[in-house]
């Protein structure tokens, strides 16, 4: 913690008073220097927030910051794009400077704090479902490391979709805790389960990767956002992914309308996202701790 000059804000850019910060995997690997190269220190970390701008409007920040001259219409193609904290500074802070087209409204029905849970692990979930699966109403749908961020969100968001919600988790607690959120069952890590499903989520990376391939029916959809252990799987699983034959489709953030949509869905639902703890920012060292050590079921909100 400390203080920094603040830095000038450039043209088209916005000053939001953080009231909530949320934590992401996303921030544990910048820590770790992923993404995030030396020369940029120091820096500012936190992806997620919700505030108030100076004429008093309540906002979700979307995170993706795309470059200026971008012409595409989905922001998560440009090569160019950062997250907040990886070259802008990130919103664990008193104040945040983000570019006015990254702010959408948020509904009074949302709290600050289940408002900034949303512009990364949920709009990652809602993206991956929504947008990526090709899953319908009735199919089946395997969540790989239930505890996760990324996975409460997709357990959540899955259920109310009316998709038959599988889960694995390394913990029986966790594993229950799926099945309170709409999670039909759940499996230990690795099990063998009774039948194949139509598409699975898969954050985990390396130490699931081989069962998820697994668990796919014939003509089945893998989605991949994230690889928490790892990148490197003993097995690629090139001859099943052909042959079965599969779709592997990568995932990553979403977009601003998409953002709308998910809190939308939120207002319209009743559904909320998961909240571990809340503490205040200045014991944010407790809630990397409680990330890095695994020991979360769902998302940890900071309070500057
Ligand atoms: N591409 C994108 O836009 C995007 C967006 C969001 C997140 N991500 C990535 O997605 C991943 C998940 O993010 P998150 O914020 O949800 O992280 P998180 O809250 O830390 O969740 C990770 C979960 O993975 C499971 N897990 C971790 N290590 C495992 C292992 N060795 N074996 C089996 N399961 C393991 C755990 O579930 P259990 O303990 O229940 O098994 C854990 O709760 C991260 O790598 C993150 O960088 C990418």
């Amino acid at each position: 913690m400390g203080e920094i000059e603040a830095p000038a804000t450039p043209q088209g850019w916005v000053d939001v008073t953080v009231k909530a910060a949320a934590l992401n995997h996303h921030d544990v690997w910048s820590l770790r220097g992923v993404g995030l190269a030396s020369d940029r220190l120091p820096m500012i970390l936190g992806c997620d927030a919700s505030g108030v701008t100076s004429e008093g409007r309540d906002v979700v920040i979307h995170a993706v910051i795309n470059d200026p001259d971008f012409g595409g219409s989905d922001g998560t193609h440009d090569p160019k794009r950062s997250l907040l904290s990886e070259r802008y500074p990130g919103v664990m802070a008193t104040c945040v400077r983000v570019p006015q087209v990254n702010l959408i409204d948020k509904p009074p029905e949302l709290s600050f704090g289940e408002a900034a849970c949303l512009p990364t692990a949920w709009l990652t979930a809602y993206r991956m479902l929504f947008t990526q699966s090709g899953l319908q109403p009735g199919n089946t749908v395997l969540v790989q490391g239930a505890g996760g961020g990324v996975a409460t969100a997709l357990i959540v968001l899955a259920h109310q979709a009316g998709f038959r919600v599988w889960v694995t988790s390394r913990s029986d607690s966790r594993a229950a805790r799926a099945v309170d959120l709409g999670a039909a069952q759940s499996f230990p890590s690795g099990a063998r389960l009774p039948e194949r499903v139509d598409a699975v989520m898969e954050t985990v990376g390396a130490a699931t990767w081989s069962h998820s391939i697994n668990a796919l029916k014939p003509g089945g959809t893998l989605v991949i956002c994230g690889a928490t252990s790892g990148d490197n799987p003993a097995k690629a699983e090139l001859t099943k992914i052909f042959f079965k034959p599969l779709r592997v489709i990568g995932s990553t953030m979403g977009t601003r309308a998409e953002l709308t949509s998910l809190t939308r869905m939120l207002v319209t639902t009743g559904i909320r996202p998961v909240i571990n703890r809340t503490l205040p920012l200045t014991a944010a060292r407790e809630g990397f701790a409680a990330l890095i050590n695994g020991d979360v079921f769902g998302k940890i909100v900071f309070e500057p």
